[in-house]
């Protein structure tokens, strides 16, 4: 039985995030889907939200399950009995940056990362570009799951309250 961990904020989870994840769980028999909890960090959407979010945006996925965790990602996978780490890239600049998580990650405790190549007409998006659009009134649909669209808007008018 073959198994990745697909981890990030996911505050919220877009469609380029889905694009990897449908991807990666063609090539495993199991996804972890995993909120990595950032305590420094007031999200749009609370860790519990996120999960739920990304539940009903995989729920036609049959061999992905969503998860959360606090501390190091490589002790989430040996945990899990997983050996591989899967990341989508975008661009130089993400490969930059998730080479030498990439590296540090192999050194720490042997688990590989597996790069899909994200699909171009989800390679400008996200989360933070779509929050940013969404707060000052830009058009966000398509780029995230429908579910998460209608909880954005909504919560951007409630934070627009406080
Ligand atoms: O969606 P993001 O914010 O780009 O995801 C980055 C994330 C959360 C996957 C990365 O920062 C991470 O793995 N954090 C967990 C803590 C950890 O293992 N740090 C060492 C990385 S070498």
């Amino acid at each position: 039985m073959t198994g990745a961990v697909c981890p990030g904020s996911f505050d919220p989870v877009t469609n380029g995030h889905i694009d990897v994840i449908t991807r990666a769980a063609a090539q495993f028999d199991e996804i972890i889907v995993t909120v990595m909890i950032n305590k420094s960090k007031r999200g749009l959407f609370s860790v519990d939200e996120r999960i739920e979010l990304l539940g009903e945006a995989t729920a036609h996925l049959k061999n992905v399950r969503i998860s959360s965790w606090h501390g190091l990602l490589v002790d989430y996978a040996k945990q899990e009995g997983f050996t591989a780490i899967v990341k989508g890239l975008r661009g130089a600049n993400d490969f930059d940056y998730e080479l030498q998580m990439a590296q540090m990650n192999q050194r720490l405790t042997g688990v590989d990362t597996l790069f899909i190549p994200s699909n171009p007409s989800f390679s400008f998006l996200s989360s933070s570009l779509v929050k940013e659009v969404a707060t000052f009134g830009g058009d966000v649909a398509g780029m995230v799951p429908e579910n998460v669209h209608s909880r954005l808007l909504s919560r951007i008018a409630e934070r627009a309250a406080e």
